[in-house]
């Protein structure tokens, strides 16, 4: 943590505790209540090396703390140090900050001249995008804004899975049944119908498999037909998952694939041989890794077929050289964690040290009333269809609550695409998620829709001042009542949490900040009028509504959610 007021603490306890401004810095928290204190220090990791308890440390330090122009008091609670601010120096600076931030508050530069890789989305061609892909698409997104709002270079990679038996699988369905009219009109849908159709055969007459090896073999090899067919459904999937994508305002740096990574996976193979690594084991190339307590990581078959494993070796090494990472996150469920932590031991063992870096980062599955997806057989719920639910749901709320609104048909689809993005957002990620659509869109809970009703509903305090943002010279002690300060002082804890989640790769950190800023922002405003007879009191209130809105903008921006500014 790094103001001026954490400064000040740490610069005082440096020499009691041995420890530099920054390692103390790095260890004061914001307490859950601000009636707590403004700032905390827990002394529980500090107990081994002082040989004392806790609670202990934490009353000789309160007793030996000076306070100083900024930390105005200080008091021990159990084995918590808490300090408290000097409220009118806090008021101002913060207002005067997000003030003068062009609409940025927030942003930092820790990440500067630092690359991070961002692998998200990443959903499989020739079916269309289902809700199974959500999360990883909400989450990726989020934190890649995130960490572009903390200076890193943030190169977001779309890992499509073009590749490997569900292809030949989706070929030979094709050839059995398909219809090139049908596939042009309706590309993933109408394959993913092919799919289900091929998959129930199978089932009554195994012998298909035959032709499901088949196609796929002359997918690798490179047959003419196989290449241009599956070609083809790619072509077409990608169009269509381009129209979700736009819906949801996101953008790749990279649409690769797992195809791309076919051909390499020899290489990679060769390489991890010398180091001794692969060995052949049950006609496979594999690396063991018993030894962790892992099952074997499957490179390739026999006949030279590239895993899923293989490919993400050889991909990981392709990143690492085209973009000199310095940190590479992976987004998906956590049903694929063994997954990672197999490949990212495989990159360690064959000596990458910036297997280091690679982190996955898995969040719980999306459930729904009737049960879990299975794509298999067909049972699905398609994004398109939840994103033009939750819109039209939202159109309806629309014309019973304001039907006069004007640009209806935008807000309708900005909020109802925000309330599905902000429900796989507001939890820790590894929580499964339950959607319910009376939940999701209620705009008077801890809802997306809520955070931009509010924000709508203080840019409309500012349209009715009409007199535009108040200048510089403002009396900001005049903002001295406790709900006043309470949403300053929330105002002031933003850049610490766009941190914090960015760290933790938990945008819920950022999400659930917002639903707090509004219940303090709603306090306030319940509590006083804004605009009155008072010229500079007016003048200083309207600027904290302007700063309120200015967060929550940024805020819903961070989360991948549009503000509108009427709804
Ligand atoms: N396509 C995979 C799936 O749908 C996710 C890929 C994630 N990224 C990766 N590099 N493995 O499960």
């Amino acid at each position: 943590m790094g103001n001026l007021f954490v400064k000040d603490i740490a610069e005082q306890l440096t020499k009691a505790l041995e420890l530099s401004v920054e390692e103390i810095s790095a260890m004061v928290e914001v307490p859950p209540d601000s009636a707590m204190g403004d700032y905390a220090l827990p002394c529980f990791p500090l107990a081994k090396s002082l040989r004392k308890a806790p609670n202990l440390i934490a009353e000789e330090l309160a007793s030996m703390f000076v306070a100083t122009e900024r930390i105005s008091g200080v008091r021990a609670t159990g084995p918590y140090l808490n300090f408290f601010v000097n409220t009118p120096i806090l008021v101002r600076e913060t207002m005067e900050a997000i003030l003068s931030s062009d609409g940025e508050f927030g942003s930092g530069n820790q990440g500067a001249g630092k690359t991070v890789v961002i692998d998200f989305s990443s959903p499989n061609i020739s079916k269309p995008f289902t809700i199974g892909h959500l999360r990883t698409t909400a989450i990726g997104n989020s934190l890649g804004r995130i960490y572009l709002a903390l200076g890193w270079n943030v190169i977001g990679i779309n890992h499509l899975g073009d590749w490997g038996a569900p292809h030949g699988m989706n070929i030979a369905a094709y050839k059995e049944w398909g219809d090139e009219e049908a596939v042009r009109n309706n590309a993933p849908y109408e394959l993913f119908n092919l799919y289900v159709k091929f998959n129930a055969e199978l089932e009554k007459d195994p012998s298909l498999n035959e032709q499901v090896r088949s196609w796929t073999r002359k997918l690798e090899k490179g047959d003419p037909e196989a290449r241009s067919l599956w070609s083809w459904f790619r072509e077409e999937t990608i169009k269509d998952f381009n129209r979700m994508y736009e819906r949801m305002d996101i953008s790749f740096t990279e649409t690769i694939g797992e195809s791309f990574f076919h051909d390499r996976v020899d290489g990679v193979v060769d390489e991890l041989e010398r180091k001794k690594l692969a060995i052949e084991s049950e006609g496979a190339l594999v690396v063991k890794l018993d030894e962790f307590d892992m099952p074997p990581c499957i490179l390739q078959t026999g006949h030279g077929t590239s895993l899923y494993h293989g490919r993400d070796l050889a991909a990981a090494i392709y990143r690492k050289e085209k973009y000199n990472f310095d940190r590479m996150i992976y987004t998906t469920d956590a049903g694929q964690s063994l997954h990672f932590r197999q490949f990212f031991k495989v990159l360690e063992l064959a000596g990458y040290e910036w297997s280091a870096d690679c982190v996955h980062v898995p969040f719980g599955v999306i459930t729904f009333k009737e049960g879990r997806m299975s794509t298999r057989k067909g049972n699905v719920i398609f994004l398109e269809d939840a994103l033009d639910r939750a819109v039209e749901l939202t159109r309806e709320i629309i014309e019973e609550k304001n039907p006069d609104l004007s640009n209806k048909e935008q807000i309708a689809e900005e909020v109802g695409v925000g309330a599905i993005i902000y429900a796989d957002l507001d939890s820790k990620r590894t929580r499964d998620v339950l959607f319910d659509w009376d939940e999701i869109l209620n705009f008077n809970g801890e809802t997306g829709p809520y955070i931009q009703y509010t924000y709508a509903r203080y840019c409309s305090v500012l349209r009715k001042y009409g007199e535009g943002v108040p200048a510089p010279d403002l009396d900001y002690a005049l903002l001295e009542e406790p709900e006043s300060v309470a949403v300053v002082k929330c105002l002031g804890q933003f850049p610490d949490r766009i941190y914090s989640a960015a760290e933790a790769y938990e945008p819920s950190i950022v999400a659930n900040y917002l639903i707090g800023l509004c219940t303090a922002a709603n306090r306030f405003y319940n509590a006083h009028r804004v605009v009155s007879d008072d010229m500079e009191l007016s003048r200083v209130r309207v600027a904290l509504v302007y700063a309120i809105t200015i967060v929550l903008a940024r805020g819903l921006h961070l989360l991948g959610m549009k503000a509108p500014e009427e709804m």
